[in-house]
């Protein structure tokens, strides 16, 4: 189970990569619309969120010890805050729709806690490459 939780975060940081990616797809997509940032969404809504419970999961079936399991629940809760910037970035819009300095200050901390949520992710990917590596053995002397 130890190398499930492995591979599981490594797949996770995978697809934060490419939440990455789809970001880029909808800033470069011409012309700019409602389905721009689609693979974004559902990237965001349902595969990251889908993966971050899987890892916590494989880290409860791998005995993770207390302050791992701690480090691999809080990339879903930085995911959850993630979709709430986003909501939020977008609800401050002036009267007519144009985005606004306070909406734009909100939508620059949701790349912010991207590079926050990556972070601790490899810190997650570390602590499981150590708990699946096999316990030193230690050698006796013979006389
Ligand atoms: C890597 C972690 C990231 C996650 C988990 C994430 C997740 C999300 C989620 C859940 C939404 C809301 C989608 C919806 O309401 O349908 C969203 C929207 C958005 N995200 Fe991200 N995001 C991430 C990184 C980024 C980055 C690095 C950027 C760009 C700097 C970015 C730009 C945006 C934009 C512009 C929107 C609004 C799209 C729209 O209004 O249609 N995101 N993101």
């Amino acid at each position: 189970m130890r190398k499930a939780f492995v591979i599981v975060t490594g797949m996770l940081l995978a697809v934060f990569a490419l939440q990455f990616v789809f970001a880029a797809v909808g800033a470069f997509t011409r012309p700019g619309g409602d389905g721009s940032y689609t693979l974004h969404s559902i990237t965001g809504m349902a595969v990251i969120p889908g993966l971050c419970l899987l890892t916590i999961v494989c880290a409860v079936l791998a005995r993770a010890p207390g302050r791992v399991l701690a480090m691999t629940v809080l990339p879903l809760g930085l995911v959850v805050l993630q979709a709430l910037i986003a909501m939020l970035a977008r609800a401050f819009t002036d009267a007519s729709g144009a985005s606004t300095t306070a909406g734009l200050v909100v939508g620059g901390l949701h790349a912010v806690n991207a590079i926050i949520v990556v972070h601790v992710v490899v810190g997650v990917l570390r602590a499981a490459q150590e708990l699946a590596a096999p316990a030193p053995t230690v050698q006796v002397a013979q006389r």
